[in-house]
């Protein structure tokens, strides 16, 4: 078996992004080097692949990123949760608090049913508001989330703690800033 690449070497660490005191944690060094990227996909895919995922669910726009693949690779259907005004069919809202600010999320009333088995996908944890939403909007359908999927988790923001138990796989976990 071939070695794990170390992911973290791939995260770039921007000071003062995008505010002073914020280090922010830049993925695009890990998306720009396809055996990285595919590492990522690839980890989670193993991770999930006997858990009968139904669907995978992904706040735009970086969640996008790592769920559209891993969707495909699972057999899964992919359902987009996008910010206010973007998507054309009937929306269920929900507002949460975010690092930096507030804000809502929207998904199509008709995109999860109420047997599906979910896994929900971003690019980081932080706060945990984003993360709080999508499992309020899968909870709405009545469908189990599975669990939770991150690329990073910073782990000093206790992000898990509006999750309310639910199950949590990060590759990538930063204990302090
Ligand atoms: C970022 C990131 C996560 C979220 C994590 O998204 O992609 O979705 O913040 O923070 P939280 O755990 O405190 O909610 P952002 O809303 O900045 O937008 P983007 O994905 O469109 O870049
Ligand atoms: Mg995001």
């Amino acid at each position: 078996m071939t070695e794990e690449l170390d992911l973290k070497k791939y995260i770039r660490e921007i000071p003062d992004f995008p505010k002073p005191g914020i280090l922010f944690r830049d993925i695009t060094p890990l998306l720009a080097e396809p055996k990285a990227f595919q590492e990522v996909i690839d980890r989670l895919t193993a991770y999930y692949r006997d858990k009968q995922i139904t669907a995978v669910l992904a706040a735009e726009a970086r969640g996008f990123i790592f769920a559209a693949p891993l969707a495909l690779a699972l057999g899964a259907r992919f359902i987009p949760i996008r910010k206010p005004g973007k998507l054309p069919f009937e929306t269920k809202a929900f507002h949460y608090e975010l690092e930096y600010g507030s804000d809502s999320l929207e998904m199509h009333t008709d995109s999860i049913h109420s047997d599906d088995r979910v896994l929900i996908v971003d690019d980081l944890l932080a706060t945990g508001g984003t993360i709080a939403a999508c499992i309020e909007l899968t909870k709405h359908s009545q469908a189990e989330v599975v669990s939770c999927a991150f690329l990073i988790e910073l782990a000093f923001l206790n992000g898990r703690e509006k999750m309310n138990g639910c199950d949590v796989y990060s590759l990538i976990h930063y204990a302090a800033e």
